[in-house]
């Protein structure tokens, strides 16, 4: 009988998500790559927003209590659940994680890969000794940005004096003053120190991977691992390698692929802000009269809950849908990627949340960046200026604004321009997945250093 050598025997990885819609996605998607390689998956998980295990039947979940407060998670203050995950969990983590490691009838346990915002994973890995590599979600010079908050403070930007400010970030180009990240929370002391503790542990990991590439983040690829001298492994983006992930916490409202199908070529213009960001009932009313006003056909997700004050769409003044004549369909939560791929879709209107921005490059869907809070705020700049592959709604929302900016994407030459930018973007990305391409070749890396665990 053959006997199968430590290094050829087929190994497991144990994944930790941050339990936020934007964070489950991707490091689900990282897990089926993994799997896709060859390696055995095990999900570690908090009670609250739990993957749904039955899309993942070739994984192993194993849940833990997280001991969130109800205010905490009815108010979708993104920093509290952070900081109370990093809080609560370190001893249900540790317990799973050490019945996991001595399970000896299991596959050898080659590493951990946990969210970077779980930085208390690092001391509990280092305890157990198993390494940790870490998954950013977001994108790399967003990151670079949160990394340098030090520098903002001893160069005075931090704390902000003007949140409108356009004056040059010299440090940081392009960037401007307005668009230096911040969170809003209730405890910005805890905010602050979560940040910095997510820095210094993933500083203190065994590798660093990312749902982006090179073609993309070349300059900022070469200023990380000058920052990070850490394996990097820039591999994104990750939901190319195999059709649409069934990670939505939320479920998908079809009604919007059929009501596209009856649309005309590039000319609908899809509008959805995620799953945290929430507005104001009357920017929700302008969004409304200048996505109606420009009569361009519009797509729009508006999350129950995401208008304050309101259940879903009562802010909306009587006979408004049926005014539209069909020119609008409103849903509570969408396909997105099928979305952006459909051939009717012409723009995208996002809060440039990281998986919304790589979603839409993907398919080559130019964009009108309205950020909310955080790296939104660094990748619509980047979006706009470095890239130039969508329009800044720079002011405050405004109906004459919305219309203008729609029209100018969606009908102008000038739109025409920015989706011919977008689709060469497209390119270099689809280029960077295959056999010789940057992405290709960090994947290739990530595996073999998995391996050699
Ligand atoms: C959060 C932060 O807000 C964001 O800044 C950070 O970059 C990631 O974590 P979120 O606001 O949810 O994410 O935005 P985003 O990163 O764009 O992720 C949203 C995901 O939900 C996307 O994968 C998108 O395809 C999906 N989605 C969104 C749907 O499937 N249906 C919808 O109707 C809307």
């Amino acid at each position: 009988m053959e006997v199968q050598s430590e290094s050829s025997m087929r190994r497991r990885v144990i994944l930790f998500p941050l339990p936020l819609q934007g964070h489950i996605t991707p490091m689900l998607q990282l897990a089926s790559i993994l799997h896709n390689k060859g390696l055995s998956i095990t999900v570690i998980h908090t009670n609250f927003n739990s993957p749904n295990s039955v899309n993942y039947p070739h994984f192993d979940f194993h849940s833990i209590p997280d001991g969130l407060s109800e205010a905490v998670v009815s108010v979708a203050d993104a920093v509290a659940v952070m900081t109370q995950v990093n809080d609560n969990c370190v001893e249900p983590f540790r317990d799973c994680l050490s019945k996991l490691l001595s399970n000896v009838e299991e596959e050898p346990i080659a590493c951990l890969i946990t969210d970077a915002m779980l930085h208390f994973t690092q001391s509990v890995a280092d305890s157990l000794k198993l390494p940790r590599i870490v998954l950013r979600t977001s994108n790399i010079s967003s990151f670079l940005v949160f990394a340098g908050t030090p520098l903002l403070h001893e160069k005075g930007y931090l704390p902000i004096k003007d949140p409108l400010s356009d004056a040059p970030v010299i440090e940081f180009p392009p960037l401007r003053v307005k668009d230096i990240p911040v969170v809003e929370t209730h405890d910005p002391v805890k905010g602050q120190h979560l940040l910095l503790s997510m820095i210094s542990q993933t500083k203190a990991s065994s590798g660093l991977i990312w749902n982006s590439c090179e073609e993309i983040e070349q300059d900022a690829v070469t200023t990380l691992k000058q920052e990070f001298p850490i394996p990097i492994f820039a591999v994104g983006p990750f939901h190319k390698y195999f059709p649409a992930a069934s990670s939505s916490l939320l479920s998908q409202d079809r009604s919007c692929i059929s009501w596209l199908d009856k649309q005309a070529p590039k000319s609908v213009i899809y509008v959805s802000f995620g799953s945290i960001v929430a507005i104001k009932e009357t920017e929700f009313l302008e969004i409304a009269w200048g996505l109606a006003n420009s009569r361009v056909p519009f797509l729009w997700v508006v999350r129950p809950g995401s208008v304050h004050g309101a259940e879903w769409l009562e802010a909306l003044p009587k006979g408004f849908l049926e005014m539209l004549d069909g020119r609008g369909h409103i849903v509570k939560w969408a396909p997105q990627q099928e979305i952006l791929a459909h051939p009717a879709t012409g723009g995208f209107w996002t809060h440039n949340g990281w998986n919304s921005t790589l979603e839409s490059i993907c398919e080559g869907v130019p964009m009108i960046c309205h950020p909310s809070f955080g790296d939104q705020q660094v990748i619509a700049r980047y979006v706009s200026d470095v890239w130039r592959v969508g329009l800044h709604l720079e002011k405050k929302l405004e109906k004459g604004e919305i219309e203008r900016a729609v029209k100018r994407l969606i009908l102008e030459d000038e739109g025409q321009e920015i989706r011919n930018r977008t689709m060469d973007l497209k390119e270099k990305v689809d280029i960077s997945l295959r056999p010789g391409g940057s992405a290709y070749q960090a994947l290739e890396n990530l595996v073999n250093c998995i391996q050699s665990f």
